[in-house]
Formats: structure tokens, sequence, C-alpha cells
């Protein structure tokens, strides 16, 4: 059987035959493409969200060699677990968490990673910062139901719209470098400053592993692949990334409400200045 066929036999809504919800994503034809070439090796495989574990069934019947384990926050998922897969109870989005899991199960890294767990974007965002870097070279990181990130109530711990938003960014670190000075440069640029001795953009932990962002029906595709980019200066201390990615990505809202604070004060000294006209017009028109 293909992964369709297995998608249907299992009843999960990835394949083609809609599943409790009414959709079918017809994810496994995209899946089919990257992993039929993987299919006998021994993967390293981790989904967040198990639900009523089809996919993980559909998973453990494809990959007949694959290490599986399956990630969900509601205890009760634990009965999903069989002598080929392992179910872990935690949230997707605690460090410390998916920290134990990799220790656990994945010391050697991870291949493939897929995320179908609450689809708010915060939360695809989060998991996405943590388990990025222990993907092995060539891993693959699938965030699926894009459209319902979209549709989730924006969340405060982000400035990103919806994942969308945030693989534009992403999308941006395949092409720019950023300078401490916040400007991006070009890969041109920065050949240019290399070439003429001059002080090179450090790198972000993307400019350097992520290798592209791919975009399909409902779901987004990031591949790991170290970028050879030898000219620029790079930290490659793991944990300290993860530290330093979050913060940076919440620079950014913070900066955005920087911004929002001063619109906000210019907004009341026109409000001021305009109450001050009208009393003045009245004045001179009450002295006429
Ligand atoms: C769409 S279902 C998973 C479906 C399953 N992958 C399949 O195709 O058969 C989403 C699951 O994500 C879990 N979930 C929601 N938020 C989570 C979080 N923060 N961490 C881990 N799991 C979460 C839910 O409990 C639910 O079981």
């Amino acid at each position: 059987m293909n992964l369709t066929e297995l998608a249907e036999f299992y009843t999960t809504d990835k394949g083609d035959s809609p599943g409790v919800f009414g959709h079918s994503h017809g994810y496994t034809h995209i899946y089919e493409t990257f992993f039929s070439p993987q299919k006998e090796m021994p993967v390293n495989l981790l989904e967040i969200g198990v639900w009523t574990g089809a996919s993980l069934r559909m998973w453990e019947k494809y990959f007949p060699n694959a290490k599986i384990v399956g990630v969900d926050i509601n205890p009760e998922c634990k009965i999903h677990a069989t002598h080929r897969c392992i179910v872990e109870i935690g949230d997707a989005t605690d460090k410390h968490f998916l920290q134990s899991v990799i220790d656990k199960y994945f010391p050697e890294g991870i291949d493939i990673i897929i995320d179908d767990g609450s689809h708010l974007c915060s939360h695809q965002i989060k998991s996405f910062f943590i388990l990025f870097p222990f993907l092995r070279e060539n891993g693959l990181y699938f965030v699926e139901d894009l459209s319902v990130s979209q549709l989730s109530p924006s969340s405060t711990d982000t400035q990103f719209t919806d994942f969308l938003d945030f693989a534009n960014y992403l999308s941006e670190q395949l092409i720019y470098f950023k300078n401490v000075s916040d400007i991006y440069s070009t890969i041109t640029d920065v050949r240019q400053f290399y070439q003429h001795n001059m002080k090179v953009p450090q790198l972000s932990y993307f400019n350097k592993h992520l290798h592209s962002v791919q975009m399909f029906h409902n779901l987004c595709l990031l591949v790991k692949k170290k970028r050879n980019l030898n000219y620029a200066t790079f930290t490659d201390d793991r944990m300290l990334e993860i530290d330093e990615i979050w913060k940076e990505a919440k620079g950014k809202q913070f900066m955005i409400n920087e911004q929002r604070t001063e619109i906000e004060l210019h907004k009341n000294e026109l409000a001021k200045m305009r109450n001050t006209l009208c009393y003045k017009i009245k004045t001179l028109l009450q002295q006429r």
C-alpha cells in the first residue's frame, strides 16, 4: 500500500479520505515524494499530535524500520503506544519536555518532524524553534494545517500573524544576513565585505542551517542543511542558539510595541494641540 492508501486504511485525514472533521488534506501525496527514498531506512520520526493514533499507525506501517515517537498534551493518548511507537505526554511548546524526549529517544538527532498539534501560530513557532536545531543534516520539518494557524486568534507572544508570515521571515534568512545595526545584507554584500576585509555580519542560526522553505497546499516544509558560508562568523552552541533565536523573534515584538507607544504619544500630542487651537479660535471669536 502507498501512503495515501494507508491513510485511508487507518482513517487519518492526511490523505484523500475525509476524517472525522470532513477534511481530506492530501498531504500524503507530498509526503510520499519525500519519504519514499527513506522508506526502508531506520529513520527517526517525531510527530506532535497523536489524538486517536491514526497517523502513528500509518507511519509505523509505512516505515518498518523507523523509530517513531508521538507527543501529545492529552494523557489519554498514551493508550496509542505500541511496541513500534512511543507516546510521550507533554506540551510541545515546553522546551524541557521536548529536550527530555530528545535525550531519551533521539540523542543522535531526528530525520522527520511533523507538527500536527494545536495548529496555533505561537505554538507552531515555539515548537519549531526548539526542535529544528535537533534535526539531522537533510532533516525535514513539516508544519500542517497552515490555514488554521491563520484563523486562530493571534497570540500575544509572537508578532507573526500566522505561520505563513513566519515562513516569510524564515525565507528572508535564506537570502539576507542581518548585521549588528539591524540592516539586512545580501549574500553579495557579505562577499564584498569579506573581500575588502570589512566587518562581516554575524550569521543567524537560520542563515547557517536553513536550506529551504517549501510551501504546499496548507503545508510547509523546512529543510535543514548546513550552508557553505565559511567567510561569515558563527557560533555553533545549539542550546545558546535556541535562546538567542527566541530572543530575536521576541525582540521584534518589543520593537513593534515601542513603535505603537510612540504613535500613541504622537496622537496624544496632536489631540492636545487641537484642543489648544480650538480654545484659541473660540476665544478670538468671542472677542470679535
Ligand atoms: C489534529 S490532532 C492529531 C491528529 C493525528 N496526528 C492524526 O493525524 O491522526 C491534534 C492533537 O494535538 C494535541 N495537542 C494540542 N495542543 C498540544 C500541545 N501544546 N502539545 C502537544 N499536543 C497538543 C491534541 O491533544 C490532539 O490530540
